[in-house]
């Protein structure tokens, strides 16, 4: 025991032992209750109860024979004239397999108005194992009047979602979503940057970066990837002291926008054999990344980081 505990007559040192926890329980209990919104929704995103879906930057290292069949369904709430529409009604996807989809919106009105998007998944069962990779419902989101943009969301079914006997009869999941006018327009982005004439944003593809490419690649040391300044304009394998695939040692590329394109699409379709497993699936996000890359190749370090960091995205 502790010097205070020891020097205390026996009968406060019981009665402390009653209080001390009582007191512990009634704080904690306080504090579940003014953090409860907050508790609901870690707790929400953490277990996908409730429909919630899951963010993740990563894709799933399996891919399995089954299939699921994912059902898309928009709404707009009252006040908000916009139109929103899923491009496919459905699609049926293999466990684990990453899949881009399009949702279409338009402004009908003469006024640039920002919204938010809610979503959830039916049966909630299934919240826990619906992984989003990239989705408009991340951000508060502008768009211009009478503008139309079609908005990629990448999405994959983790192969786990099998084994749960909750799910064992489930064959087709519903996702929802529901625009509304936003309460917290400042911090919006801009539409926009998903047609296929916006100005490539490097700023962005900074981000991307550091969430998709950062854990394996760095600009100037070797890790599990080469290190890529410079990349634009480079040969395909040539970085020394870099244990590449012989795919793509012996494939006699240079790294041109296009081609990285193409690459980061899908590494193995356009170099069979290569050994990189991250595929990025919507055209923005490769373009953003590309300029990136290419600013960081053109400026010393600091300036290319610098540049980035203002951005607008
Ligand atoms: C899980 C690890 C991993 C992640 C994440 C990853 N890569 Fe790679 N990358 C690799 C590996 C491994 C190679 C080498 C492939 C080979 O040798 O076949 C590679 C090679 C490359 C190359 C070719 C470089 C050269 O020297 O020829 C480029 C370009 C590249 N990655 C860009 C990216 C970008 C951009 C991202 C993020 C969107 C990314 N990678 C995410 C592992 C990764």
């Amino acid at each position: 025991m502790p010097s205070a505990g020891t020097k205390m007559n026996p009968r406060h040192r019981k009665n402390l032992n009653v209080l001390l926890p009582t007191f512990a329980v009634l704080g904690l209990m306080f504090g579940l209750v003014a953090y409860a919104p907050q508790l609901y929704r870690i707790f929400c995103g953490a277990t996908g109860y409730g429909g919630t879906t899951q963010r993740v930057l990563t894709d799933s290292a399996t891919i399995s024979d089954k299939t699921v069949t994912v059902a898309f369904d928009s709404n707009v709430a009252p006040g908000l004239p916009w139109r929103f529409e899923p491009e496919q009604r459905e699609v049926t996807v293999h466990l684990g397999e990453q899949k881009l989809v399009y949702f279409t919106a338009e402004n009908l009105s003469n006024e640039s108005i920002v919204a938010h998007a809610t979503f959830n998944v039916t049966p909630e069962t299934s919240g826990l194992y619906f992984n989003k990779i990239q989705c408009f419902c991340f951000n508060e989101e502008r768009l211009d009047p009478h503008q139309k943009v079609e908005m990629p969301v990448v999405f994959y079914v983790d192969p786990e979602f099998a084994k749960d006997p909750d799910n064992q009869h489930v064959d087709t999941i519903t996702l929802s979503y529901t625009l509304l006018r936003s309460v917290d327009p400042s911090q919006s982005k801009n539409l926009a940057r998903f047609r296929k004439d916006a100005t490539p944003d490097p700023a962005h593809g900074k981000e991307i970066f550091a969430e998709r490419c950062n854990a394996c690649h760095t600009m100037d040391t070797n890790r599990t990837g080469p290190m890529l300044r410079d990349v634009v304009g480079r040969a395909a394998g040539s970085v020394a002291g870099y244990h590449y695939s012989p795919a793509l040692e012996g494939a006699h590329l240079t790294w041109s926008e296009d081609n990285l394109d193409r690459w980061l699409r899908s590494p193995k379709d356009f170099v069979p054999g290569a050994r990189m497993p991250v595929r990025v699936l919507d055209a923005p996000s490769r373009r953003d990344v590309i300029a990136y890359l290419k600013q960081v190749g053109e400026a010393p370090a600091d300036t290319a980081q610098h540049s980035a960091a203002r951005g607008e995205y």
